[in-house]
């Protein structure tokens, strides 16, 4: 159950643009194989704090490309985390850090683009963001998380037992 983005079509094309050399590759595709939140994939997931934080930061005046961009790689480890062995050590505390060494590996990053990845986790990871950009995309991403996950629950736990009800 994915909220809707209300978005027109002048801003819809203003974030294509800030983003289409990313999103149309297909390492960033790929990111669609893996579960992020309930039914939402890394992509889903990725696409909605970038559009949310591009949104945000044209409102406040800040850098909204780079936050667009930098959101849209802040969950790039590119592995399910909810299966045993794909990953090392505790995904929350280290995927951060691997999503920024993937998208080094890949594309060529600006200071900020950079920072927003790695920070984006604050404060469960000690360094905080050292952008207004950061702070906004940190912010917008746990909001996401939270709606994606408590909306999995209520689809989980409310709707799909009485879809299960035999008549
Ligand atoms: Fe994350
Ligand atoms: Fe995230």
């Amino acid at each position: 159950m994915q909220e809707e983005i209300i978005i027109n079509k002048e801003q819809l094309n203003s974030y294509n643009s800030c983003v289409s050399d990313l999103i149309e590759t297909k390492i960033v595709q790929s990111m669609d194989k893996y579960i992020q939140h309930g039914d939402i994939t890394c992509l889903d997931h990725c696409i909605n704090v970038s559009l949310k934080s591009y949104k945000v930061c044209k409102f406040l005046n800040l850098d909204y490309k780079s936050a667009a961009r930098g959101a849209l790689l802040h969950d790039f480890f590119l592995y399910d985390w909810h299966i045993r062995g794909s990953h090392v050590g505790l995904h929350g505390f280290r995927h951060s850090k691997i999503s920024l060494q993937n998208a080094e590996k890949h594309f060529n990053l600006n200071s900020k683009e950079k920072n927003i990845i790695l920070t984006h986790m604050w404060p469960l990871t000690l360094k905080p963001p050292k952008f207004k950009e950061s702070f906004v995309v940190s912010l917008i991403d746990k909001i996401c998380s939270s709606k994606e996950i408590a909306s999995h629950i209520y689809k989980k736990s409310i709707i799909i037992p009485f879809k299960r009800r035999k008549q």
